[in-house]
């Protein structure tokens, strides 16, 4: 159990007025979460204070060699007014198997949600009210040893930001047009493909780029040995419904295990859908979509929720799925995920965690 000072603003900034127009990611409340590592002390000095910048030594090693992850997950306002996570202990989870791969010494499960609560709690008024809006979290790990010597760095910051947000794509709910990658490769077997660290995304950018010139949202990206089997979406996974049937990734080290993947499998299960986690070709994919066997493509994420695919590019091939409209099944999951996300269907999972009392 940490024991969290908290020290609020004495400037608190003028909250968004105009709900609708929060975008992702763009501002962020009055105040972050922080603690620090170090080889004598552990995990210490665990703190909720005014939201600043930091300072660090240029030679910090996160600058150099990337040592560094993150998480993403959110909070949610219900119509009574209380403010819930969902699934936090997920993240936490998530975090611990990251921190292991990157050789950053351990944060329990019970330490992070503790701090993610901690800092929901402080900044509740923070947590938009609008359909369609929730607080953004952003729990990320740095190394901050000041030296230039490739290894894992002896001191840590950890720290925890949040954002009142909006879609993550303009689209909204709206189909997106996904472009697929066949040059460029974002995790091979051995590798970090299974866990958040911004290096597997500061390498994904120069295809998202390329993607969105060629006026694509995002880029599906095939398996880094074959180039053949789908993998995962710029910042989602990625479900296909193919003669009735679900498919995705599994994820076996080169796909990021998601919450919200998890979710859906769960919820599909649950409603007896068949879901494959199995490898699937794309040149099958689209081989399906000609036949008018591919009904239904959607992506998952945190920031992304819910998002129908309505179009994949594939060398010269296209596939317009469900005439580029939403499907039945996945408008099914969006709104039951939401649903128990905001509150406003049972959650007999007991997937929500509530802040505060
Ligand atoms: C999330 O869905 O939380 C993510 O981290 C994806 C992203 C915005 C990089």
């Amino acid at each position: 159990m940490l024991d969290i000072q908290v020290e609020k603003t004495n400037h608190p900034k003028q909250k968004p007025v105009d709900e609708t127009q929060l975008g992702f990611g763009k501002i962020f409340t009055d105040h972050m979460f922080m603690m620090n590592y170090n080889q004598e002390k552990g995990w210490h000095n665990a703190r909720v204070q005014p939201y600043s910048p930091i300072t660090l030594d240029p030679s910090a090693l996160v600058f150099h060699y990337a040592q560094e992850c993150f998480e993403g997950m959110k909070a949610y306002r219900r119509a009574d007014g209380k403010v819930q996570l969902f699934r936090p202990e997920k993240n936490a989870q998530r975090m611990l198997s990251t921190h292991e791969r990157l050789c950053i010494p351990p944060i329990s499960e019970q330490d992070f949600v503790q701090a993610v609560k901690a800092l929901v709690e402080v900044d509740c008024d923070w947590v938009p009210h609008s359909d369609g809006t929730s607080l953004y979290i952003r729990p990320f790990t740095i190394a901050t040893e000041a030296m230039l010597g490739v290894k894992a760095s002896a001191e840590y910051q950890f720290i925890i930001i949040a954002s009142p947000s909006g879609a993550y794509y303009a689209e909204g709910i709206n189909p997106v047009r996904i472009y697929v990658e066949d040059q460029y490769t974002r995790a091979a077997p051995g590798g970090t493909g299974y866990i958040k660290c911004g290096g597997n995304y500061a390498a994904s950018i120069i295809a998202s780029e390329k993607a969105h010139k060629l006026g694509f949202s995002q880029v599906l990206w095939l398996d880094g040995v074959e180039r053949r089997y789908v993998e995962e979406v710029g910042s989602m996974n990625i479900f296909f419904k193919i003669d009735g049937e679900i498919y995705t990734a599994p994820t076996c080290g080169t796909v990021l295990p998601g919450i919200t993947r998890m979710s859906c499998i769960e919820l599909m299960k649950s409603w007896g859908l068949e879901v494959h986690e199995t490898r699937l070709a794309i040149e099958d994919v689209m081989k399906f979509a000609q036949e008018g066997k591919l009904e239904e493509v959607f992506g998952t994420g945190t920031a992304a929720v819910i998002s129908p695919v309505g179009e994949l590019v594939y060398e010269n091939e296209t596939a317009i799925i469900h005439n580029g409209t939403i499907g039945t099944l996945t408008q099914k999951l969006y709104d039951t995920l939401t649903g128990i996300q905001w509150g406003k269907l049972p959650d007999e999972n007991g997937w929500t965690v509530p802040i505060g009392g």
